[in-house]
């Protein structure tokens, strides 16, 4: 993995800011930030418009940019250039586009200090975050470089047995809509986009509504490196610009991250266009469990769950969200999280000790204080921890609930759900986890090797952790993604991912 500043502890899940001078420089880098006015970009040119304040939930006031958002037009406008720069691309010989991607890499690192400093104030992240996400953002660039050299450099040469050459290629689809969350603003962006163009497609790319701004400043740098302005078009904007690219009859493809929902309603709208049978590669969300015994070391399953549950606020599709702890343990595990939860630091993360920031914006926090609300009348509260008033947090809170079944569907927050089981259950427990219909990460702390088994046989989830945490999936070495309600896969930074943003051709000559 790309490194920057220091070194990466325990896969992505921190940065060690070992050194004096990684801080100075660190903070000089941070200091480069400034405002961004970001516009869509349209055949390689800023479009000018109307433009809207982008304000941080660092503090609900700080000003982070400005963007101008794409109109219905517009987005017509996009897909129709895309559709026309999409041949050449896809002509273009697979090293220029791979290169694209390295120099974008390479871009990202030395821009390091305005592009973290966005990171904190327009998406509210820790330093950490910003590092880990970041270096997320240079490795999938690096690394899809890497895949399309290795699978699409030259065909396969496919048996003949009856004397015909036969040869597989891969070419790009034509148009692929991209479509992120505000969560990796960068890393989730720029991880479809790279695929997409990488195999060789065209990309009309929508940023999530809260995080524009870093959006478009990785696309400027894409231009920079090297991809020509009609093979990505930039159009910030709401869902109604998403539903304007989708029903688009050049259409070749969707990424989608983000809700079930929305992948859902996708889904009916591209089959509703009796058009070109497309493919969507769907992200979304999970009710994430982590299975507790009698057998695991306390203190290592309270620094995982902290750190699964409550680093970046919880703001994680592979976040922890119910707990289940064999009951013998229940107690003193529970104390443990609890105690060392009380300990993070919550506040505005430009104050680089600061370990939780806000949750992405006033809606995000006023449905999380709903949620908390209305558990309180059933649940124990077992933390509720204080927030700031200024900005938007929310602090850890853990609630002990009665049975699995009690959570209903995915607290995108710093919550925490426990509940207890015995033993003798686990099999019962497993069943009542995977009925959620959900499947993207699972944690497991035991030190028995037949639960182990059982678990990582019998489960349905993307991505299992067995005795570490359970987030921070490191490009190229954990690809990630879920199955089920939690998305198609392939998966996210693994050897896979590129061959499906790609069609296959298969030439037979008569020779
Ligand atoms: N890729 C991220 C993680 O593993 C997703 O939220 O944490």
């Amino acid at each position: 993995p790309s490194q920057l500043y220091g070194e990466e502890r325990d896969n992505s899940d921190g940065v060690e800011l070992g050194s004096r001078e990684d801080l100075a420089r660190l903070q000089a880098d941070l200091a480069k930030g400034g405002k961004v006015d970001a516009t869509p970009l349209i055949n390689g040119k800023p479009v000018s418009g109307k433009a809207r304040p982008v304000i941080s939930p660092v503090d609900g006031k700080t000003v982070a940019g400005s963007v101008v958002e794409a109109g219905e037009d517009q987005a017509r406008e996009a897909m129709k250039i895309a559709a026309a720069g999409f041949r050449a691309w896809d002509r273009t010989d697979v090293a220029r586009r791979a290169a694209a991607l390295d120099n974008a890499a390479n871009l990202m690192e030395a821009r390091r200090g305005p592009l973290l400093s966005l990171l904190q104030v327009e998406a509210g992240k820790t330093i950490d975050d910003a590092i880990a996400e970041l270096r997320e953002a240079v490795d999938f660039c690096r690394y899809y470089a890497a895949q399309a050299r290795k699978l699409f450099a030259e065909g396969e040469a496919m048996p003949g047995p009856t004397g015909e050459e036969n040869r597989l290629v891969h070419r790009g689809r034509g148009v692929f809509v991209c479509i992120s969350p505000w969560n990796f603003p960068l890393a989730i962006f720029l991880g479809q986009v790279a695929a997409a163009l990488a195999a060789g497609n065209a990309v009309v790319a929508k940023p999530a509504e809260q995080t524009p701004l870093i959006a478009h400043e990785a696309v400027k740098i894409l231009l920079e490196a090297g991809v020509p302005g009609s093979v990505i078009q930039f159009v910030p904007g709401d869902g109604r610009i998403g539903a304007a690219l989708i029903n688009n009859a050049a259409v070749a493809g969707v990424a989608f991250t983000g809700s079930t929902e929305t992948a859902w309603a996708i889904n009916r709208a591209l089959a509703a266009k009796n058009a070109a049978i497309v493919p969507l590669i769907a992200e979304t969300g999970g009710i994430n469990a982590m299975i507790v015994d009698a057998t695991a070391l306390p203190e290592q399953v309270a620094d995982d769950v902290v750190l699964s549950a409550f680093r970046s606020a919880g703001q994680r599709c592979s976040a922890l969200r119910l707990l289940c702890v064999q009951d013998d343990v229940a107690d003193k595990i529970v104390t443990m999280i609890k105690g060392a939860a009380e300990e993070l630091k919550l506040g505005d993360p430009r104050d680089l000790s600061v370990q939780i920031g806000p949750v992405i914006d006033a809606e995000a926090k006023t449905g999380l204080e709903a949620h908390i609300a209305e558990i309180s009348k059933t649940a124990k509260t077992r933390l509720a921890t204080k927030a700031p008033a200024e900005g938007t947090f929310v602090g850890p809170h853990i609630f002990e609930i009665g049975k699995v079944e009690d959570l209903k569907r995915e607290v995108f927050g710093p919550v925490l759900h426990v509940v207890r089981w015995k033993a003798g259950k686990l099999d019962a427990l497993l069943d009542a986890i995977a009925a959620s219909g959900y499947g993207l990460t699972l944690g497991v702390h035991t030190r028995i090797d037949s639960t182990i088994e059982a678990v990582t046989e019998r489960m349905p989830a993307g991505n299992i952790y067995v005795n570490r945490n359970m987030i921070g999936a490191v490009v190229g070495t954990q690809p990630f993604g879920g199955v089920g309600l939690s998305g198609t896969g392939p998966k996210a930074g693994g050897p896979n991912y590129l061959k499906r943003f790609a069609s296959e051709q298969v030439v037979a000559v008569n020779t």
